[in-house]
């Protein structure tokens, strides 16, 4: 195809004639073409003849640097997948160029030198009248020679040079020949698209895509290639939108994937955070939606807080620094960029035989990557094996014996009291932290000291507030059915936010008790965008909503961006920990197991359908499932949807970046309506019935909900599914009822799934409940077998 002969081409570059006698400033959206005739600067942009992409000058965020970028038209946010000029960026949009020059297209300086370019070699001279680049509806930058209208191959292409994203029907590919592996590089932060530290890598021996951190660090890996999907990522190949494929001849080896259903436009992101996002949103629609997360998890990204720096997946910002410790760059810790990691407030001091060094002791911890063990018999020798090389910087001693590091420490994760994971470790600091300047006993004293003395003081806060009483209820106001709390009623009944029970991307959960000894569970919201008036209309009429299987709401406290919720305290916690975490002792029964599938049924069908304005919950999954003292649910988190606006989808696409618990309605950018609720419930009975997350796999092949759905449907044995912590007491017609049901509610159709009014009815065993069809997406899978 050459200028000749193609209609397209021929069109755009007479257009772009007529046009260069006009104003730059109008804007150029018909063309897609750079030529001898047309270049690009200042304000003007190609965009791709479908109107999917589109390219130009682009500066992130607060920065003064322009980058030649592609990015998705008419897309929010913008989302950049190509950057020409990644490491040499311009000031001066007006007075650089993009264009064709001696059959290759460079980009110039504001001094009109060459930063960069396609570096084409050309063995024939070609002519630089025939020679343009093409912006394609696949994202694709093709350079290619118009005299030559023989040749199909292109001079140079983008698809051949990624940055830090991978497109539809771009090969991801080693090269036999050359023997090199394309790699995607994050960008250094949000605001510099030069080469970071994480990258996404294909090792073709063993057909995986890879994660590493500068290279060589390795955080994660899909697992390999089994045919059909990465064996570790089966829910990549449960969704039907994308056919992957791997390919394999004597020139290169390489993957390829396209979506099934043309109207999704996507790609993979090597993204800042260290994980790979893939983003999609329909065509037509102008919003994205990020459909996974690789790793799901933020704080499994190798020192995604940088050197001593602690990651924490219940709070935002993920990172922070242990006590003793400052951010390196609070500037960058500001912008989100974290891997500049923590600095000491007081250096080690390391002299023989003068101990100016100790320990401070951090319970509930993933120790750091990369320790060394050592063959000692007790925690004393340990901490003196640690205190005698100045260059240790922390130790921990547990039944697998004695580890020490040596360096700077990465990777370390606070994790929540009941994980099974935590371990305790003691990090080095300097005594003179402390002006005590005392030995190791004097420290832990020290800081006992200080916790018992924040304890007596809450104590007096508490005596003077019980003498005050009379006082506060004048002031503390009633909002229709919910009390306004004042901040320090709260900070007070929360002992200053002392005892964390969990947390997500909304915030943080605390315990608390108010002056009437009643317990309370308080959630610190993370971002509300909401006015003031607004923010308590929503909040009183979320008050006003009240159901057996809902998490009451006490009352809320709004004071500038303080915002808390108040709720009421459930003793046994949230479903998810009686599920899946091994240290709980009690097994849930199967009445008990079926009582918080209606319960729960119950409290979504109420906010579905009979509270004044219909509440579509949008996040069900057994986090949000809350257990009473005799282990009736209550569904928790309610309303927060509408609270927090984008704030929650943001959260719900980044934080948990799994397509769990998500309806497909989520993933295609439709309308979310009451049945994506239904979805998530349903993949949350799924969870009740095997005890296990759907995403644990016991064999590669088996991702439960495809295997359960087939069971059901070819009438196996539905005991098979069920989890091997239960003992007996199973009533097998309540098994079938809750496994058929399940089926119906993960219908990829949400017009085919029950409402949650028919749910409590099947329950209850009034509404009968026939197989369902195998969904679209597990139909293919089951064939597949
Ligand atoms: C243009 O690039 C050249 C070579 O990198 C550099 O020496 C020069 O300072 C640049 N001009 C401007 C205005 O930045
Ligand atoms: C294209 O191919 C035809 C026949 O194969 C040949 O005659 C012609 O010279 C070629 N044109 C160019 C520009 O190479
Ligand atoms: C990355 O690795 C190189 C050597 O391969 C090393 O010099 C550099 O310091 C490392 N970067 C960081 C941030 O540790
Ligand atoms: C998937 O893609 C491969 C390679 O592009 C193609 O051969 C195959 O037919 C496609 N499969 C489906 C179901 O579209
Ligand atoms: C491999 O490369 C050679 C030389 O470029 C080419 O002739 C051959 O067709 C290529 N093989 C495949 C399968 O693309
Ligand atoms: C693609 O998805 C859109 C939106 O869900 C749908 O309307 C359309 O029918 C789908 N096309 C195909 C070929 O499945
Ligand atoms: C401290 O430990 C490191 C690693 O084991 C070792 O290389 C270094 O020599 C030790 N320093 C001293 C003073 O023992």
């Amino acid at each position: 195809m050459g200028i000749g002969n193609d209609p397209c081409f021929m069109f755009s570059a007479l257009f772009l004639c007529w046009f260069s006698f006009i104003t730059n400033h109008l804007s150029l959206g018909a063309v897609d073409t750079i030529s001898a005739t047309q270049s690009l600067s200042g304000d003007q942009t190609i965009v791709s003849a479908g109107g999917t992409f589109e390219m130009g000058f682009y500066k992130p965020g607060k920065s003064s640097n322009y980058y030649i970028s592609m990015w998705y038209y008419e897309v929010s946010p913008k989302t950049i997948v190509w950057v020409a000029n990644r490491d040499i960026p311009i000031s001066n949009k007006y007075s650089s160029v993009l264009k064709i020059l001696d059959g290759n297209l460079v980009l110039l300086n504001e001094s009109q030198i060459i930063i960069w370019s396609t570096n084409h070699k050309s063995t024939t001279t070609t002519s630089s009248n025939f020679v343009a680049a093409v912006l394609g509806d696949d994202g694709n930058l093709v350079l290619r020679d118009g005299s030559n209208s023989n040749s199909t191959k292109p001079i140079w292409q983008s698809f051949d040079h990624p940055t830090h994203s991978w497109l539809p029907g771009s090969k991801f590919a080693y090269d036999k020949r050359t023997k090199t592996h394309q790699v995607l590089t994050s960008w250094k932060n949000s605001e510099d698209p030069s080469p970071g530290l994480f990258s996404l890598n294909l090792d073709a021996t063993s057909i995986q895509f890879l994660l590493l951190w500068n290279g060589s660090e390795q955080y994660w890996t899909g697992g390999p290639w089994n045919g059909q999907f990465f064996s570790l990522v089966p829910e990549m190949r449960g969704d039907y939108m994308y056919n992957f494929s791997y390919h394999d001849n004597e020139n290169e080896s390489y993957f390829i994937y396209t979506p099934y259903n043309s109207s999704f436009i996507s790609g993979f992101i090597m993204d800042v955070s260290g994980q790979v996002k893939v983003v999609t949103w329909l065509r037509g629609t102008k919003e994205r939606n990020v459909l996974w997360t690789l790793p799901v998890q933020q704080c499994e990204v190798y020192a995604f807080c940088g050197a001593f720096g602690t990651c924490n997946e219940n709070t935002l910002p993920f990172c922070n620094c242990p006590n003793g410790f400052n951010p390196t760059s609070s500037n960058d810790w500001n912008s989100m960029s974290y891997s500049g990691g923590c600095m000491r407030r007081t250096e080690l001091v390391c002299r023989n035989n003068e101990k100016k060094d100790t320990f401070l002791e951090y319970p509930n911890m993933r120790l750091p990557k990369h320790p060394r063990s050592v063959a000692v018999g007790s925690a004393e020798e340990c901490e003196f094996t640690c205190l005698s090389n100045c260059s240790c910087t922390a130790y921990a001693y547990d039944s697998d014996g004695c580890s020490i590091w040596i360096g700077d420490l990465f990777n370390m994760q606070e994790l929540l009291e009941n994980d099974d994971r935590g371990r305790t470790l003691y990090l080095r600091v300097a005594v003179s932290m402390y002006s005590s300047g005392k030995n190791k006993k004097g420290i832990i004293g020290v800081v006992l000291g200080s916790v018992s003395v924040v304890l007596v003081f809450s104590g007096l806060i508490f005596a003077v507030g019980k003498r005050r009483q009379v006082d506060e209820e004048q002031t503390t106001t009633v909002y229709g059915s919910l009390v306004a709390f004042r901040y320090k009623d709260v900070r007070r009944a929360t002992k200053n936010f002392k005892e964390k029970m969990g947390g997500g991307g909304f915030g943080s959960v605390f315990k608390g008790k108010l002056p009437d000894s009643t317990t309370i569970a308080v959630k610190q919201l993370a971002s509300v965008n909401q006015g003031e008036k607004q923010f308590r209309a929503e909040v009183s009429t979320l008050g006003t909503i009240q159901h057996v299987n809902l998490v009451r709401l006490h009352g809320f406290c709004s004071e500038g961006k303080k915002k808390l919720l108040v709720y009421e305290y459930m003793q046994n916690g949230s479903l998810d920990s009686h599920l899946f975490h091994k240290m709980e002792s009690k097994v849930l029964d199967w009445k008990t197991r079926y009582q918080i599938a209606l319960g729960t049924a119950k409290g979504l069908a109420y906010l579905h359908e009979e509270c004044r304005d219909c509440i579509i919950h949008c996040d069900i999954k057994p986090e949000n499932i809350l257990l009473d003292v005799d282990f009736s649910p209550k569904v928790a988190d309610f309303g927060l949807a509408k609270l927090l606006g984008r704030e929650f989808s943001k959260v719900l696409t980044t934080m948990r970046g799994t397509t769990g618990y998500l309806a497909p309605e989520w993933i295609l950018g439709v309308a979310i309506t009451n049945k994506a609720d239904v979805y998530s419930y349903g993949m949350m009975l799924f969870e009740l019935i095997s005890g296990r997350r759907n995403t644990y796999q016991s064999e590669a092949t088996k991702y439960f909900p495809i295997w359960a759905s087939s069971v059901v449907i070819e009438g196996g044995d539905v005991f098979s599914l069920l989890d091997s912590k239960l003992e007996t007491h199973v009533d097998v017609e309540e098994v079938w009822r809750i496994c058929k049901l399940a089926c119906w509610c993960i219908q990829d159709d949400a017009n085919h799934r029950p409402s949650m009014g028919d749910v409590v009815q099947v329950l209850q065993g009034i509404l009968d409940v026939k197989p369902s069809p195998i969904p679209r997406l597990l139909q293919a899978l089951v064939d597949d077998d």
